[in-house]
C-alpha cells in the first residue's frame, strides 16, 4: 500500500504499481498452493478477518471468507439483514460493537460511498473495502488484472474495452483506475445516459458505438444495475440488447470475455457467449480467491516485502 494508506485498501488510489504488481505475484504463489491436496496455509493463523455486508454478494463474501480461512485466520460474518443494523445500529456503532473484538481486518461491504473509510477511522483494524456504493471495489479491480495478466501474459499495452452500465458501477471506476496504473488501455462503450460525465479525467476513452470493441484485446462486460437506476437510463431493455449486447456476432475470434457477476444473461452478455470458450467468467472467480488471499497476506504480514522473499516466506508456511 502506499506511504499515505498503508494500513487499508479502501481504493485503488491507495496503490502504486509496485503494490499492484507484488499483489498479482503474492496471488500466483498462493495459486500453487492451492494444487496441493491439503489446500489450508498456517500463515495468518490467530489472526481474525471479519466481514461485514450491507449489501448482497455470492462471489465477494465467499471469496473472502474462504480466503481468510485458506490462510488459517479465524473468520466472522455479520451481515446487515438480521443483525442490529436491522434495528436501526449506526455503522460507527457496529463498528466499535466489531472493535471490541480486536479484529485483525474489517472487509466491509456498504451501499454509501465513504462507509469503509468511516470504519477505518473508527477502529484499529485494516479496513479493506469490498464494494462502497458507485464508488469503488479495488479487490475486484486487482482480481481482474491477475485475471488477464495470467490470460495474455501481460498488461502494458494490453487494451480493455468495458461496456455496459458505467455510471451505476464500482467496477468499472476501479477497474480503470487500475488499468491505467500497470500501462494497460480503457475504452469505455455506453449510450451517452449511463456514461458519467468526464469519466475520461479517469485515463480512459470513452465511445457509444459497439463496433469500438472490435479493437480490444478484452471485452469487459458490465452487469446493467437496475437496483441503482432511479430513473429509466434506456428506453428499455430490450433496446439496450440490441445496440450494445455483447453477442456471438460481436465478438472476434481471439477475443477473451469477462463480466465480473451476477450476469444478467440476455441482457447484456448472451448466453453464448457467456459460456464460450472466450469466457473467463469462472477464471475470474478462482482468481477471486486468490487474490484475496495475497490483499490479506499484505495487510498482515511485513508490507513491500519483495515478491520473492513474499513467495519463499508462503514456500516455507
Ligand atoms: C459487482 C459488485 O457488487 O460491485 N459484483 C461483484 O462484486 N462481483 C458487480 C455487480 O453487482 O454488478
Amino acid at each position: 500500500m502506499t506511504e499515505r494508506n498503508r494500513r487499508h485498501l479502501l481504493g485503488v488510489g491507495d496503490l502504486t504499481r509496485d503494490d499492484a504488481e507484488r499483489i498479482l505475484d503474492t496471488a500466483r504463489g498462493l495459486e500453487r498452493s492451492l494444487d496441493r491436496e491439503l489446500k489450508k496455509l498456517p500463515t495468518l493463523r490467530g489472526r481474525l478477518v471479519v466481514n461485514l455486508f450491507y449489501e448482497s454478494s455470492t462471489r465477494t463474501l465467499s471469496s473472502f471468507e474462504l480466503a481468510a480461512k485458506r490462510l488459517s485466520a479465524d473468520t466472522m460474518v455479520l451481515r446487515a439483514s438480521g443483525s442490529s443494523v436491522d434495528k436501526g445500529e449506526s455503522l460507527r456503532d457496529t463498528a466499535l460493537t466489531l472493535a471490541a473484538y480486536d479484529p485483525d481486518v474489517i472487509v466491509i461491504r456498504h451501499p454509501h460511498i465513504g462507509a469503509p473509510h468511516l470504519v477505518a477511522g473508527a477502529t484499529a483494524a485494516h479496513v479493506v473495502n469490498a464494494g462502497d456504493g458507485k464508488h469503488q471495489h479495488p479487490t475486484q479491480a486487482l482480481l481482474d488484472l491477475y485475471t488477464i495478466r495470467e490470460a495474455l501474459g501481460r498488461l502494458d499495452g494490453v487494451s480493455v474495452a468495458i461496456v455496459g452500465d458505467v455510471l451505476h458501477s464500482r467496477v468499472a471506476r476501479s477497474l480503470v483506475e487500475a488499468l491505467v496504473l500497470v500501462g494497460a488501455d480503457a475504452v469505455l462503450v455506453a449510450p451517452p445516459t449511463l456514461l458519467p460525465r468526464g469519466i475520461e479525467a479517469l485515463g480512459c476513452s470513452v465511445s457509444h458505438s459497439i463496433e469500438t470493441i472490435a479493437d480490444a484485446d478484452v471485452v469487459y462486460v458490465l452487469r446493467m444495475q437496475a437496483e441503482r437506476m432511479e430513473a429509466a437510463y434506456v428506453p428499455s431493455l430490450r433496446e439496450y440488447t440490441a445496440l450494445y449486447g455483447v453477442t456471438p456476432g460481436r465478438v472476434r475470434p481471439g477475443q477473451v470475455v469477462m463480466h465480473p457477476g451476477p450476469m444478467n444473461r440476455g441482457v447484456e452478455i448472451d448466453p453464448r457467449v457467456a459460456d464460450s470458450d472466450a469466457s473467463l467468467v469462472t477464471t475470474q472467480v478462482r482468481s477471486g480467491l486468490v487474490v484475496r488471499m495475497a490483499v490479506l497476506y499484505d495487510l498482515l504480514t511485513a508490507p513491500g516485502l519483495p515478491s520473492a522473499v513474499a513467495a519463499s516466506v508462503l514456500e516455507v508456511a
